[in-house]
């Protein structure tokens, strides 16, 4: 499919995903949204794809949703049309690992985007926010949820209450983003990082995504049996066998997805 405003290329196993909206400092407005549910799905179902990369310019990865488009939308509209959802479900719905790279504006519904990806990684530059309070308007896609999960209770309120702006070190200490690199080595990092997670089994790699994500939705009773079942049910898979073989015989493994 064509795409007006993000460019998605496949290299070897990897899917990047670029946000491509530069006069609007990647606003995200329901056109851009609606392309970027399809383009997730379609990496997702993609067989080829191990790993899906979300990055947008080195300015911004995505100032916000679009504030023009919302001005004068009124409460039914926004209640009814709710052109958010199809996107916040698409990243929710993705097996497949998927990185955010983030380089300068991380803000509003862009910082909640980058924080619905599975891990974040930097550039110096980035700057993430939850600023509507500036617009008379709290976060929509997640801000209040996630955002105290990452960096806890007091730097949530912080920003959301002030509009403050975080900066890449200040997020990196608190535990937005995983690594922090210069801006011309974000690509090459968040490539990397991808090729890596491409060489593991898939089967591996889609049970650790989940358990993970368990543990921010249940008890630690709860999130524990759920981890110890899906690790005994890895050895149902012949990657587990190949896995451990290889560790033995001192080689590469070669996973299939088997
Ligand atoms: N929506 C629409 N357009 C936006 C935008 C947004 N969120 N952010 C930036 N733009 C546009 C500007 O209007 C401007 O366009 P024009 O040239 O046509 O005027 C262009 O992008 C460049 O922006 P600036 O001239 O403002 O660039 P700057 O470098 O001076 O400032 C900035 C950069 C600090 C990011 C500033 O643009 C800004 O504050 N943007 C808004 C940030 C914001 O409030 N985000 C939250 C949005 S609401 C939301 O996201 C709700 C939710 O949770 C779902």
């Amino acid at each position: 499919m064509a795409y007006e405003t993000i460019i998605v290329e496949v290299d070897d196993d990897v899917a990047t995903i670029t946000l491509n909206r530069p006069d609007a400092l990647n606003a995200l407005n329901s056109q851009l949204l609606g392309e970027l549910a399809q383009a997730l799905t379609e990496a997702d179902a993609n067989d080829k794809v191990r790993c899906i990369i979300l990055t947008g310019s080195a300015k911004a990865f995505a100032a916000g949703a679009d504030i023009k488009e919302m001005s004068e939308k009124s409460f039914v509209e926004m209640f009814l049309g709710d052109f958010f959802e199809p996107a916040t479900e698409a990243v929710a719905k993705v097996r497949k690992p998927v990185i955010a790279a983030v380089s300068g504006y991380a803000l509003g519904g862009g910082c909640e985007l980058a924080m619905m990806c599975d891990f974040i990684i930097a550039s110096e530059t980035a700057k993430f926010g939850q600023p509507e309070i500036n617009l008379g308007v709290i976060a929509g896609i997640g801000g209040t949820q996630r955002l105290p999960r990452y960096v806890g209770k007091a730097k949530a309120m912080d920003m959301h209450l002030t509009g403050r702006f975080m900066d890449a070190e200040e997020a990196e200490r608190s535990g937005l983003v995983s690594r922090v690199v210069p801006v011309k080595q974000l690509m090459e990092e968040a490539q990397s990082a991808a090729a890596k997670i491409a060489e593991k089994s898939m089967l591996a790699s889609i049970a650790a995504k989940q358990a993970v994500n368990r543990a921010f939705e249940t008890t630690l009773d709860e999130g524990l049996l759920f981890e110890r079942r899906l690790f005994h049910s890895l050895f149902a898979t012949e990657d587990q066998k190949e896995g451990m073989s290889a560790f033995l015989e001192k080689r590469t493994p070669q996973f299939r997805d088997r």
